[in-house]
């Protein structure tokens, strides 16, 4: 293996530009040359692909979003299209691949190596934490304490007021983000989309708490069964009834995407970044570097895509008990 490339994709995460910088400085410190390419399978495509360097990394460990660029490529889902990619990987030697990004990212990749069999490993980067094989992904830590900071916030305010508040998080299919910055946050509900959630019981627990908290924070994932947090409050408000009572929803949307990451998001990125391109060298491919148990391990693309990460057994029982 002589020449890498690197690119980030799907939604960016705080931790993805720690993450370049650890694959463009391990594979220098290897010998490689090292290309990045930039907007995802779409730069890919249209050959948006250039040399890097070591000082092409420098002062980026600190900052948010990715110098890379993101996109999700529709073209990319295309025979044709991953075709040209494959072509302009070939014109430039490119004999090794490093794919930042969460599961659809690695679903691209691994079409594309069984394709046409450019070694490739992918490094979890998204806020979601829904990646099967590593215990954490590159963003969450950063985004779990965005979020946590704004529940902070919030607190104050629905306790100068007695207002319920519903505060909706991001994670399409994930609740991890919810349940984080719920234990954290001290939620009194956090309604995710692994669990079906119970709005009767809600509404029986919140007629209940009126009468030691004048207060509430609910997290909904934006991901809910139920709906989103407009929704949610919309029909809990119905059905508590109480003209007294004040409901109120904060959405927090991209601001949890943005920000310095965290020191746990940056150590993870490089930890990740590192493994990618010694794995490659290893003859690793067709498979992602993440931690588990607090060590390097590779697991396949087929399991990173195929298999669910359950949410941690106690977390919705921690809530529940420590919001009486
Ligand atoms: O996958 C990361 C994520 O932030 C999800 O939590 C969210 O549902 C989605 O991306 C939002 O995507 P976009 O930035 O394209 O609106």
């Amino acid at each position: 293996m002589k020449k890498i490339a690197v690119f980030t994709s799907g939604g960016d995460a705080p931790g993805m530009n720690a993450c370049i910088r650890a694959v463009v400085r391990t594979a220098i410190f290897h010998g490689l040359e090292v290309y990045g390419i930039t907007y995802g399978y779409d730069g890919m495509i249209s050959g948006n692909i250039k040399r890097m360097h070591s000082h092409s990394v420098s002062n980026i460990i600190q900052r948010g979003g990715t110098i890379l660029k993101s996109a999700r490529s529709e073209e990319f889902r295309t025979k044709e299209g991953r075709e040209k990619a494959y072509q302009q990987l070939k014109s430039l030697g490119i004999d090794g691949i490093v794919a930042i990004g969460g599961d659809g990212t690695f679903t691209g990749a691994k079409v594309f190596y069984e394709e046409y069999g450019i070694p490739t490993i992918g490094c979890p980067g998204t806020i979601d934490n829904d990646i099967y094989g590593t215990d954490y992904t590159i963003g969450f830590d950063t985004a779990v304490n965005t979020a946590l900071e704004a529940i902070d916030k919030i607190r104050d305010t629905a306790a100068a007021h007695d207002r319920i508040f519903f505060i909706e998080v991001m994670g399409r299919d994930s609740g991890y983000i919810a349940v984080e910055c719920g234990i954290g946050g001290g939620a009194e509900f956090v309604m995710v989309p692994e669990t079906e959630t119970d709005l009767k019981k809600v509404v029986k627990s919140l007629k209940n708490l009126r009468k030691s908290k004048s207060s509430s924070i609910i997290v909904v994932a934006e991901g809910d069964e139920e709906g989103n947090a407009d929704l949610i409050m919309e029909k809990v408000k119905v059905k508590i009834n109480d003209e007294d009572k004040e409901f109120k929803v904060t959405t927090l949307g991209h601001i949890q995407r943005g920000g310095n990451p965290t020191a746990r998001d940056r150590v993870l990125a490089s930890r990740c970044g590192m493994a990618a391109v010694e794995g490659l060298l290893n003859g690793e491919a067709n498979c992602m570097a993440g931690v588990v148990n607090g060590d390097v391990a590779y697991t396949s693309f087929a399991d990173c895509i195929g298999k669910t990460k359950p949410l941690k057994g106690d977390h919705l029982r921690l809530i529940e008990i420590l919001s009486i």
